[in-house]
């Protein structure tokens, strides 16, 4: 997609590496306001070529007292000024706004973390319609304060401390919130960002999922030549799966995409992920059955990363083989690559001054399809890289991928041998696992708790246990069951079912899985476990 044909005006975020950048970007498109975000210490050219109508400066961890702390390029507030742009800084951003601008920061005398009163000092553009002692609660997190403004600015509001939570200089459009607005814990905030961002800025609203999709065609059709064709790894998640769909609807059957049943999959996921691409998505899959292939490799080996080796190796090798295969049906290979990319990625792969991380975007190492062969030299078309999960949910409603797909739990690309701990080829642990994970599915989906749960699923453990089964005593398998609650898989809680929905499924399956004698509940948080048990 490109950013310039969007029917929005742009709101550009200078990203200083605090927690809540994206969160700010979310916010924004959740108004129907297109907003990207790059490194807050991107060159003035990149911010300039962007055209933006506003641009937000974030919050950081930083100080502005910091030698080599990050701040925007020379030039910019010049740019801003004869453009007509709006500034607004948030937290470290004011800070920045009013150290470059003439005034002063120092270290606070009272730092402010936490939820905080502020009231407003003074009738402006970025309260609106808030008379002056309106008081909110907002979400502070700063130990530098404002100690005087650059000429011709204004504070607008104040904290209980008497602290400086918002200024503005309407006549040159820079204004300044110390609080973060975008936050949960500001809940007049969204409504601060609106009234800004409307009101003040007066930018025209006009992101809207279905011109993304239009647009998106228009770029894959002047992208592909009219007789080169285009490569797709399937998984079976959301993300390859809408990214598939997008592309086939703009190229059609040159589009060939790959699906491989590695053996580790779920109750009967092949047949049902196949059933949703060929007969809801129309798209052109080859199935590989990988089984053996996967399973031969695997036997033996307990430790989890070797797992994960063998199995990103054998994905490249099948892919591999499906590209040759192709070139010689074709008779030229492919030129094109689809990747399920999504915005979070790129802004990772661009990561923040400060943030430790490298700055690279290459092919990711698919989680899904464990890696890509280095020598195929494929382009990439990575259709979604602009959008976030909700956005390609949006998106894939849009193109008729069916709810129940698009609303799935995560499942790691090594499938189950990260489930069934110790060597998956055990006895049948693979297919005692199936079993279990479908009950314990089923039943989450029977009582409603699906879309609440982040992710749920059984795990099967290397040991045995006693237990009497119509008066035999058995020496048989242990299941675990873990069902989280997350909103990024970064952290989670256990998810507290009722007792009796508890009784329900273990009794299910000791009643109907042979080789299962006891069944236990998970209830570690993140940290201090992870979600996956290998
Ligand atoms: P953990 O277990 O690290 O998992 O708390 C966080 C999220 O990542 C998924 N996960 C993986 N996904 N390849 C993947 O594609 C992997 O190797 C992998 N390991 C964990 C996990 O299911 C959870 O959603």
């Amino acid at each position: 997609m490109d950013p310039k044909e969007v029917k929005s005006d742009l709101v550009l975020i200078l990203d200083y590496g605090s927690q809540y950048t994206h969160l700010i970007t979310r916010r924004i498109r959740a108004l129907s306001v297109f907003s990207l975000c790059i490194s807050g210490t991107s060159p003035l050219k990149s911010i300039t070529d962007l055209n933006p109508r506003v641009v937000i400066l974030s919050g950081g961890p930083h100080s502005v007292h910091t030698p080599d702390s990050p701040t925007f390029p020379d030039g910019f507030v010049e740019w801003a000024s004869s453009n007509g742009v709006f500034v607004l800084g948030i937290c470290y951003g004011l800070q920045l706004i009013v150290q470059r601008l003439g005034g002063e920061v120092r270290v606070g005398e009272k730092q402010e973390y936490g939820r905080m009163d502020i009231e407003v000092e003074k009738s402006c553009g970025l309260f609106g319609s808030k008379s002056v002692g309106h008081k909110q609660v907002v979400w502070m997190s700063h130990g530098d304060e404002v100690a005087k403004l650059p000429d011709g600015f204004e504070v607008v509001a104040r904290s209980q401390q008497g602290s400086v939570a918002a200024i503005e200089n309407s006549l040159r459009r820079f204004y300044g919130l110390q609080y973060h607005p975008e936050v949960t814990h500001s809940p007049e905030g969204m409504e601060t960002l609106r009234s800004f961002l409307f009101d003040v800025c007066r930018v025209n609203a006009g992101w809207k999922m279905e011109d993304v999709l239009d647009e998106e065609i228009k770029v894959i059709n002047d992208t592909v030549e009219p007789d080169e064709h285009v490569i797709c790894a399937l998984s079976g998640g959301v993300d390859s799966t809408v990214a598939a769909t997008l592309v086939h609807k703009a190229i059609g059957d040159r589009l060939h995409c790959v699906f491989v049943d590695n053996g580790l999959l779920r109750y009967k996921e092949r047949e049902r992920v196949m059933e949703t691409f060929q007969r809801d998505l129309h798209l052109p899959v080859t199935c590989v059955d990988a089984t053996e292939q996967f399973l031969n490799k695997l036997k033996g080996v307990v430790d989890p990363e070797v797992k994960r080796k063998i199995i990103g190796k054998e994905f490249i090798s099948i892919f591999d083989a499906f590209a040759h295969d192709l070139e010689q049906k074709l008779g030229r290979k492919p030129v094109y690559l689809v990747q399920g990319t999504l915005y979070p990625d790129v802004i990772e792969s661009c990561p923040p001054p400060g943030s430790g991380r490298t700055h690279s975007h290459t092919i990711k190492s698919h989680h899904n399809v464990g890696g890509l062969p280095k020598d195929m030299k494929l382009k990439l078309i990575e259709p979604l890289k602009l959008l976030f999960k909700d956005e390609v949910r949006q998106l894939g409603r849009i193109l008729n991928v069916p709810e129940a797909f698009l609303k799935r739990h995560p499942f790691p690309g090594p499938g189950l041998a990260v489930r069934v701990l110790g060597d998956v080829t055990q006895e049948n642990a693979l297919d005692i696992l199936r079993e279990v994970d479908e009950i314990f599915i089923q039943s989450i989906k029977d009582a409603g708790l699906y879309d609440i749960i982040w992710q749920a699923f059984a795990v099967f453990l290397p040991v045995r246990s006693v237990g009497v089964q119509g008066d035999q005593r058995t020496h048989s398998h242990v299941v675990a069951l873990r069902a989280v609650t997350s909103q990024d898989g970064m952290t989670a809680d256990w998810y507290y079912f009722e007792h009796k929905f508890l009784d329900d499924v273990a009794r299910k399956i000791c009643n109907s899985v042979r080789g299962v004698n006891r069944v236990v509940q998970d209830i570690t948080s993140k940290p201090p476990s992870t979600i996956e048990w290998e």
